[in-house]
This record gives C-alpha cells, sequence and structure tokens, in this order.
C-alpha cells in the first residue's frame, strides 16, 4: 500500500508530485505529504486525501525542481499528520518516503534511541531515516552509501525514496518486496509506485529489482545498483499505456467507468486465444510449460480479495471442464500453514495488481519447492507477473477504483479460456459442447452489453434497498463464488453488512436473520438448479424476506415469486458468472452513491495491499 511519487528534471516538481499522488490514491488515502528543494526545503504533511494536502500547499508559494511525495495507507501509528511521509532525519536533513514494512523497527529504534536519536512518529519508516542519518554521520559518506548500508540492517518490505539537503542534485530509491520504477524522461527522472504518474511525461521504464538501489540525478542521469555496490545496467521497457486509460473520461467515478468497460475488457481477454470459427483455443502462457501442467496432479490456486474469488470460479470450470482436480487458497493462508506442494503440482498466482504481499510470498514459496507457477495477472511487469515460471496477462487495462469489476470479469474469461485450452488437450469434452462454448465467448461482449442496458433498473432497485443494514446473497454452482463477489462488492463500498452462501447452506443458519429488512439477492440463473431455488425464494418469502433475483431473461416463474428481478441474457451455465456478477457490481455501486460513500476511495481499504 501506500503510493511514492519523486521527481528530479527541469520542470516545478510540486504540481508533478501532487498530480501524481492522486493518481496513486487507490493504493492509501488516510494521508499524504510533499517535500520540494528550491532554495530551500519546503514540507507539507497532512491527514486526509492529496487534495487536504494541496489546499494546505495552495496558502505557500511553493518552488523547486527536485521533491518527492506519499499517499498512506497506514500500518504503523494513526492517520494523523506527523505520522505522514515524508518522515525525516533528526537533523532535518534527509526526508524519506516508504511504501511497506519495517519489520525489526522496534529492535532498531532502541539501538538508536541508545545512541541518542529522538523520534517524531509512531512510524517503522522514521526510524529507518534515523538509521541512514547514523550511518551518514558515522561514515561521513553519501546519501546512496549511508542508504545502502542502512537497508543492509533492516528486515521488511520496502520501496522508499531518499533526499539529503546536504546532496540537493540527487535523490535515491530503493525497492525489496514493494514496487518501485524509475521513469526516464527526456532532462528528468521519475520513481513512483506504478507507472500512472509518470505515463504522461514518458513511457521509457525501468521495474527495480528487489535489492536494487537507484541514485537520480540533475540532467536525466541514473544509476542502478545493488546493495554489494555492483552497477547494473537493466533493459529500458517501453510502456504502452495511454493517458486516457487512467482517466474518468465522463464518468462520475472510475468505479463505474470500469463497470461499463467491461464489454470491451472481456473481449481484450479473449482476443487472439479463441476461434468460434475453427474450434480452437490457444493460451500462449499455458503452451510454455503445457507438458507439465498436463501432467500435474493438481492445481493450487492462490489470490486473495476478488481475485480469490475467481479463483473459485476457475476451480468449477477447471474441474468440470477439464477434470483436473482444483484446490483455491487465500495466499495468506497458504504461505504459513507449511502447505504440501511438489513439483507435480502447478501454482497458478491469480492477481489484478501482481504486487499483493502475500499471493507474492506464497508463489516464491511454491517457486522454492519447484512446482510449476503459472500467473493471470493484469498489471504488465508487476512483481507477481515476474516472480511466475509463465503466465497470461488479462489485459482489462488499469483498474482504479478500490473495488475490483473489471479485473473480475477478465480474470474469470481468461481461467474459462484456461479450463477450454486443458480440456481441449485432454480430450474431456465433447466438440458440440466445446463449440457451443467458444460461439457463446464470441457473443459475450454484446450480452454484457445487454445487462448494462439494465443500470436504470437497477438503480431503482438500490434505491429500494438503500438503507438497509444487512444483505445476504445466495448462488449455487458457478454462481457461488458470485454470491460471495456481491457481498465482497456491498460491504467494500457502501459499508452494509453483506454475506454470501451457496444457496443451500441458507437453512444452515442465515435463514433465522432473515424477516422483512433483510434484502436477500439471489442468483437464479441456472438450469440445472432451476427447482432448487425457487424453493430457497419460497422459503425467504415465507419469513417475509425482500428477494431480488437475478434471473435469465423471460424466466416468468421466478419473476412472479420476486419483489425485484433484474434480468440477464441466457448463456451457457460455465459462462454465466461473467454476466450475473455485473448486476451485482451496479447495485453496490449505486447503493453506496445514494449513502453518499466514497466510491472510488472507501475507507480503510486499498487496492493493492503490499503489505501482510
Ligand atoms: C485488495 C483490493 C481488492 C483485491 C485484493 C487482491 O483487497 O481492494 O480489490 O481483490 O486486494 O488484489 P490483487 O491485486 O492481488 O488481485
Amino acid at each position: 500500500m501506500c503510493g511514492i511519487v519523486a521527481y528530479n528534471g527541469l520542470k516545478q516538481a510540486s504540481p508533478i508530485i501532487i498530480e501524481g499522488l492522486k493518481r496513486l490514491e487507490y493504493r492509501g488515502y488516510d494521508s499524504a505529504g510533499i517535500a520540494v528543494m528550491g532554495e530551500k526545503m519546503q514540507s507539507f504533511k497532512q491527514k486526509g486525501k492529496v487534495i487536504d494536502l494541496e489546499m494546505v500547499m495552495s496558502e505557500h508559494a511553493i518552488s523547486g525542481t527536485i521533491g518527492l511525495g506519499h499517499t498512506r495507507w497506514a500500518t504503523h501509528g494513526a492517520p494523523n499528520d506527523i505520522n505522514a511521509h515524508p518522515q525525516r532525519s533528526g537533523n532535518h536533513d534527509i526526508s524519506l518516503v516508504h511504501n511497506g514494512i519495517i519489520e525489526n523497527y522496534d529492535v532498531l529504534k532502541k539501538l538508536l534511541a541508545e545512541l541518542g536519536h529522538q523520534f517524531e512518529s509512531d512510524t517503522d519508516t522514521e526510524v529507518l531515516v534515523h538509521l541512514i542519518e547514523e550511518y551518514q554521520g558515522r561514515e561521513n559518506c553519501t546519501i546512496e552509501e549511508a542508504v545502502n548500508l542502512a537497508l543492509q540492517k533492516v528486515i521488511g518490505a520496502y520501496a522508499i525514496v531518499v533526499f539529503d539537503k546536504k546532496f540537493p542534485d540527487r535523490l535515491v530509491g530503493a525497492r525489496k518486496s514493494s514496487p518501485l520504477l524509475l521513469g526516464i524522461g527526456e532532462d528528468e527522472l521519475f520513481l513512483a509506485s506504478d507507472a500512472a504518474p509518470v505515463i504522461k511525461y514518458t513511457n521509457r521504464v525501468i521495474y527495480l529489482e528487489d535489492g536494487e538501489i537507484v541514485v537520480l540525478k540533475k540532467n536525466g542521469e541514473y544509476q542502478i545498483s545493488n546493495l554489494k555496490n555492483e552497477v547494473l545496467n537493466p533493459k529500458v521497457q517501453e510502456l504502452d499505456l495511454s493517458l486516457e486509460a487512467i482517466e474518468k473520461e465522463g464518468f462520475e467515478h472510475f468505479m463505474l467507468k470500469e463497470i461499463f468497460q467491461q464489454k470491451e475488457t472481456v473481449y481484450e481477454t479473449l482476443r487472439g486465444r479463441f476461434s468460434a470459427f475453427d474450434g480452437w483455443v490457444s493460451v500462449g502462457g499455458l503452451k510454455k510449460e503445457f507438458k507439465k501442467i498436463l501432467k500435474a496432479k493438481r492445481l493450487i490456486m492462490i489470490s486473495s480479495g476478488t481475485s480469490w474469488h475467481a479463483a473459485l470460479v476457475g476451480e468449477y470450470l477447471i474441474e468440470e471442464l477439464a477434470r483436473i482436480p482444483v484446490e483455491v487458497e487465500y495466499s495468506s493462508e497458504f504461505r504459513y500453514r507449511n502447505p504440501i506442494i511438489s513439483k507435480r503440482d502447478v501454482v497458478v498466482a491469480i492477481s489484478q495488481s501482481g504486487e499483493t504481499a502475500d499471493t507474492l510470498a506464497a508463489l516464491e514459496l511454491a517457486n522454492s519447492r519447484h512446482a510449476t507457477t503459472y500467473g493471470i495477472v493484469n498489471v504488465v511487469g508487476s512483481s507477481i507477473a515476474r516472480a511466475t515460471k509463465t503466465g497470461s496477462y488479462t489485459h482489462a487495462g488499469p483498474e482504479i477504483g478500490v473495488a475490483s469489476t473489471k479485473a473480475f470479469t477478465s480474470q474469470v474469461a481468461m481461467l474459462t479460456l484456461v479450463a477450454l485450452s486443458l480440456a481441449q488437450e485432454r480430450g474431456t469434452l465433447s466438440r458440440s459442447f466445446t463449440m457451443q462454448i467458444l460461439t457463446e465467448l464470441e457473443n459475450i461482449p454484446k450480452k454484457i452489453e445487454r445487462v448494462l442496458a439494465n443500470a436504470d433498473k437497477i438503480k431503482y432497485v438500490a434505491s429500494e434497498i438503500k438503507d438497509s443494514t444487512n444483505a445476504l446473497y445466495l448462488g449455487r454452482g458457478y454462481n457461488f463464488p458470485i454470491a460471495l463477489e456481491g457481498a465482497l462488492k456491498l460491504k467494500e463500498i457502501s459499508y452494509i453488512h453483506a454475506e454470501g452462501y451457496p444457496a443451500a447452506e441458507m437453512k444452515h443458519g442465515p435463514i433465522a436473520l432473515i424477516d422483512e429488512n433483510m434484502p436477500v439477492i439471489i442468483i437464479a440463473t441456472n438450469h440445472s438448479a432451476h427447482g432448487k431455488i425457487i424453493s430457497n425464494i419460497q422459503e425467504i418469502k415465507a419469513r417475509k424476506g425482500v428477494v431480488i433475483s437475478i434471473v435469465n431473461e423471460g424466466d416468468e416463474v421466478i419473476k412472479a415469486l420476486s419483489d425485484y428481478t433484474i434480468e440477464i441474457p441466457e448463456i451457457v451455465e460455465p459462462l454465466s458468472p461473467i454476466l450475473s456478477v455485473i448486476p451485482l457490481q451496479l447495485l453496490a455501486y449505486y447503493i453506496a452513491v445514494m449513502r453518499g460513500c466514497n466510491v472510488d476511495q472507501p475507507r480503510n481499504l486499498a487496492k493493492s495491499v503490499t503489505v501482510e
């Protein structure tokens, strides 16, 4: 979590940094800060969002062409002005911004305190800046040397940028387990947590690797080395990312834009990877390790949050279509329970950001046990994408709303291709069923458009249930994970307590909660369980629950039993999650807007969880 932006060039640094921080606010937004060096050092820190920081800055004339900024998601120390970054050294010369956690900060803090260091904040970050100061004082060295020495003592995760008044021409950046990239422009250099703050100025970047330190000097000169002081010469990458892709383009919120983009983003995921006409599926990433994957004893999927729900859909898809056993694991549980992993296992890491700390660590564990690792990742060049042996990008484009929407449908689309590709090789599917699914896949963007055309009806349903304090989401089979995802969306952005359940499990607990104040959203599109879903609805109605059903177009039976229905087009069952999740995304979105919630930046959450 936390977003970092730093600039060293010829332009005024503060507008570039502030604009960049706004683009990174999805990473954390409880406080923000900036330090800019001109004739003198000017530093501002403010609890709240970047806009609150901007208000404070507007009362001052700020000038300087080198600086660093931070938007925070608190880990150590409450979100307040003092704990905001940059944190500074005791002599106020050194400023530092940090994304990550210094795990041994308490030991270091004690040692430094014994040496006379006094601390202002409750953060682990302040300990690091004091440690750098300590080394610089002792060794009388440059700031980059002091950073190197300090990092040798640090346990934990970090992406940092450091500025020292004594070396006013340079910034120093370093990373371990938290992302940091160097943007290379004409006579100007940037450091940022991702490409969004940089892309307006340059598409030439270097993703720093763990253990690397970069020094950014004036006139665009930079040097990358490792902690052993060996100079490195990594390749510059040219990013294929446009500015429009990271702007709202007329939508009220990023989340709404991203929900509406799904007709294109699902298409982008599928593009070039199958042909309904010729009846083939080809997933490049799988092919690289196809032999091992086909021989695998089982697939283990690791992920968190919404990506975990996509993995659950993947389990249904791969087990049904390709008949390979799949286990779905929360990355955070998997990595800490000494799991049984052998080289005959395939571990599939699913992640939008490609930076989720637990998924990355679980993946590294799988690599260390020689499993074949395969990534399904959205952000190109991200840490998880680089740590897997092979992988496929979902190509959903930048997702900025903290609640994941388009990334989810793209993950499910990708997993559908994986299942079909494995099924094709293993001969587990009939030709006619394969052709039916492929034809439906080809038509899915049009069907998504039809779901989106119901937005006004969904808005009306939202207005009817927006004041509820609880909600229950039910689904069966492929739509059980969608019930979980629908409930998560509502919780995340509207702060209404919601739970997802397999419809049949309702009788084992949640039914006790149902009364006239409990909306029950039931995904009732499955043909195979239609009769059973009707019984579930009757059980809810008998207890006066409010039933909102997601049904196939023309399903008059369920419509007659429900208080509200939202129709979606008919589709072959394995593909239904891609359609049925969309009304739930919209429902959560409209309810949150009506309740006055900050949809794109819900409280306490962050898009990219780069700490454990
Ligand atoms: C956070 C985000 C979720 C996301 C989860 C996993 O909790 O708020 O939207 O699903 O992390 O992130 P990943 O980037 O690994 O998919």
